[in-house]
């Protein structure tokens, strides 16, 4: 996947290591997210969501990158191409940046890179929200999202999946 095709509005790149600290100023003032789903974020929990992978991927598949207009970072996203199939793409993480917020960039990146994965041949994007958390439940539904069927309990709380055909 080409991620600097994932927009036409954005400038889209891997973030790396170097993007922490930035990374960390996006999230840490996303309070209502962590409090749904804890622990807060610190700059080794981002270090780790950077690294982290699921069952039977390695790292080829995938991208944590970072959204920018012009020189600032307004979106990070955690995306890993062909997870739970060959044909799906599977968003483990989406944040925007507070003060883009409540305008309609959350929903345009999303538009955006489905068109996307759609031309790159995916049939469907998956991910999972907390249940409860009302602003990530209302974002995902608006942007064509409907629950699967499948929960999954962590220790802290209750994760929906949820997925869009393309
Ligand atoms: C969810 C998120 C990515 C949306 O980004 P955004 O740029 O604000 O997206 P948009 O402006 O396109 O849409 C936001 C929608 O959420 C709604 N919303 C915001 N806060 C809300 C809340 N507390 N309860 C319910 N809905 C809420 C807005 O009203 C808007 O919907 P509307 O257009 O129907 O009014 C952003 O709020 C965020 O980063 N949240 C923290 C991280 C997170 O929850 N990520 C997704 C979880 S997997």
């Amino acid at each position: 996947m080409d991620v600097s095709l994932f927009s036409n509005r954005y400038f889209v790149r891997c973030m790396t290591e170097k993007d922490i600290a930035e990374i960390y100023a996006l999230c840490r003032n996303n309070a209502l997210y962590y409090k749904h789903c804890p622990p807060f974020v610190t700059e080794q929990s981002i270090a780790d969501d950077m690294k982290v992978l699921p069952p039977n991927k390695d790292h080829s598949d995938k991208y944590y990158i970072g959204y920018y207009d012009k020189d600032k970072l307004i979106a990070v996203m955690d995306l890993i191409n062909k997870f739970p199939n060959e044909k799906t793409a599977f968003i483990g993480f989406f944040m925007t940046d507070i003060s883009v917020q409540n305008k309609g960039v959350g929903s345009e990146i999303i538009h955006e890179l489905c068109a996307y994965l759609k031309e790159y041949g995916l049939s469907a994007v998956r991910l999972g929200w907390v249940k409860g958390n009302p602003q990530a439940e209302h974002f995902w539904h608006k942007n064509g999202f409907a629950e699967t069927g499948v929960t999954y309990d962590t220790d802290n709380y209750t994760v929906i999946v949820a997925q869009r055909e393309l």
